[in-house]
């Protein structure tokens, strides 16, 4: 093709580029303009006849997707993982099994609250997920930054996040001070103290991504080829340390600069600064959770890692940004029930409910069942089976066979293998139908006060501080002093000062504990989580 004749279109012609790229329509079609409707005379009206303009309008009122009904900021960047230790006495999962291997991943950084265009510092938990490309499939390990949850059940889980967002009413505030509602509910929950406590220290702002932690919360299992189980919480600990803002240069960089964290992400990958996370393992067995004094089943309890030290087993290296936001960060959906041979559940109920929640939500976020062939969830190992069709199939089964068992091919289709294959670890489970948790789930304040007295006196500050500073955004006075009456059981001094900060003449009475704190914890039982 020779150059555009610019004289066609007269002044109405704006040439972008030579003419070997020739713009098509979304079904091939060569475009001779793009600028200018097709029009009955040249002051006439618009012809709805022309294609060109209604496919594109088209495609334009249709270019957003819900948002995700939490963690809808977020940023996601490439890398691998290397495994440097390799675990095959604890688990069979093949990503673990060999020293140097490596798997593609994607990671995804998000805050839990905001909207898609909230800024970046807010006082917020930061969700750390990563999806591991193995050859077994895709493993999923969607954590955040604390290693504690709100909340014991998922069916809690629609009143935080309701409680947490927007008021129905106003549709404020969000993300950036606590409010009314969500105190309302905390301040009902004494469940989450453990993790208040975490949420108004110093470490809930991170600096950037590249100097926060990241917990898998739940205990999971690791199951070996013999069929052995153990217990694991995972962990990833940033090489660059453990850094925050506090809440004073958080509103600064927040108001200079919203996108701060995922620019500093994008900046430091592009110029080779690629930020490096340990993967750390605690495994422990039926013996030790017997002895210690929660339920292992309690997202609102950490094990201490004097208890169980953490293992370093591998790297995690994110060297690559993605080539588009959308197509990557946007359609990446993670779910804690993806899990490949070798790793398994536990009946935490809350990692129970989140299995059935995140597929769900993705069905509608996404659009139908088939976004596992959306490039960015797709496995990179072979993927054979017989589900089919659905909106937007990519991939469908070829030839005749849909089903199985089937006696077409002499058994060339893909069948069941009972020694590959993922088998659930045959844990014996009896019981009544309850809606009940053991009783150790009624402890509520051991673990908020062993969080509270592990911080420097400095840290001790800026925590009453944060306290009194986002109560002080709650209108309700009952429910600031049901929040003090809670922090009595954690700690008088703490709840001194944040009575005295919201002026209160005197202390409320303190909460009534459902069950009686264990008193002998020491400071050091937390210590070391938050030193490394
Ligand atoms: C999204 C972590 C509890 C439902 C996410 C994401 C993370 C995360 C990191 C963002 C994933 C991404 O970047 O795309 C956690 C952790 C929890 C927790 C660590 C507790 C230990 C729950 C519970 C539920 C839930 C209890 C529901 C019962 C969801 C949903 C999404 C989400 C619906 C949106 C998923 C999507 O649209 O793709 N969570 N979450 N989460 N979470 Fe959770």
């Amino acid at each position: 093709m020779g150059q555009q004749d610019l004289s066609k279109g007269g002044a109405n012609h704006q040439k972008a580029r030579g003419a070997d790229d020739t713009m098509t329509s979304a079904q091939g079609a060569p475009v001779s303009d793009d600028q200018n409707w097709l029009k009955a005379g040249a002051r006439g009206p618009s012809l709805l006849e022309d294609q060109i303009a209604r496919e594109k309008i088209f495609h334009f009122d249709h270019e957003r997707i819900p948002e995700r009904v939490v963690h809808a900021r977020g940023y996601g960047v490439h890398g691998h993982f290397e495994l440097k230790e390799a675990i095959p006495e604890l688990s069979r999962a093949k990503i673990f099994n060999q020293v140097g291997k490596k798997v593609p991943t994607f990671t995804r950084f998000s805050t839990v609250a905001g909207n898609k265009g909230s800024p970046d510092l807010a006082r917020d938990v930061r969700g750390f997920a990563t999806k591991f490309y193995t050859e077994d499939g895709n493993w999923d390990l969607v954590g955040n930054n604390i290693p504690v949850f709100f909340i014991q059940d998922a069916i809690k889980f629609p009143d935080l996040i309701h409680a947490a967002k927007p008021a129905p009413d106003r549709g404020f505030p969000q993300a950036q001070t606590a409010h009314d509602n969500f105190w309302d509910f905390i301040s009902l929950s004494p469940e989450s103290m453990h993790m208040v406590m975490w949420i108004m220290s110093d470490r809930t702002i991170p600096r950037s991504f590249r100097f926060m932690e990241g917990f898998g919360v739940h205990s999971f299992r690791l199951v070996n080829a013999e069929g052995k189980s153990s217990y694991v919480k995972f962990h990833w600990k940033p090489k660059l340390g453990l850094q925050s803002v506090i809440w004073n240069e958080a509103l600064k960089v927040n108001g200079m600069d919203p996108d701060f964290h995922r620019r500093d992400m994008w900046d430091a990958i592009d110029s080779g600064n690629f930020p490096q996370w340990d993967l750390g393992i605690q495994v422990f067995d039926d013996a030790f959770a017997d002895r210690f004094p929660f339920d292992i089943l309690d997202a609102t309890k950490i094990i201490p890692e004097e208890d169980v030290p953490v293992r370093i087993i591998g790297t995690l290296t994110l060297d690559n940004n993605v080539d588009n936001f959308f197509a990557e960060t946007e359609q990446v959906a993670f779910c804690t029930q993806n899990v490949v041979p070798g790793i398994d559940f536990t009946n935490d109920p809350l990692l129970q409910g989140r299995n059935f929640s995140y597929l769900d939500t993705q069905l509608k976020r996404l659009g139908g069942p088939n976004f596992t062939h959306i490039p960015i969830n797709a496995p990179k190992c072979p993927v054979r089976h017989y589900q089919q069709d659905g909106h937007m199939a990519m991939t469908n089964p070829k030839g005749r066979v849909n089903y199985e068992p089937n006696s077409w091919d002499h058994g060339e289709g893909p069948r069941e293998n009972p020694e590959a294959g993922f088998t659930s670890f045959p844990e014996p489970v009896e019981g009544a139908k309850l809606r009940e948790r053991s009783e150790t789930f009624a402890d509520h304040y051991s673990q908020a006060r062993q969080f509270f007295i592990s911080q420097t006196p400095v840290e001790q500050t800026h925590l009453g501080a944060a306290l009194t500073f986002e109560l002080s955004k709650c209108d309700r006075e009952d429910i600031r002093a049901r929040m003090v009456g809670h922090l009595r059981n954690i700690d008088e001094g703490l709840a001194k000062t944040v009575a005295d900060g919201l002026g209160m003449d005197e202390l409320p009475a303190a909460a009534k504990a459902a069950r009686e704190p264990v008193t002998d914890l020491k400071p050091s039982d937390a210590l070391s989580i938050l030193k490394n």
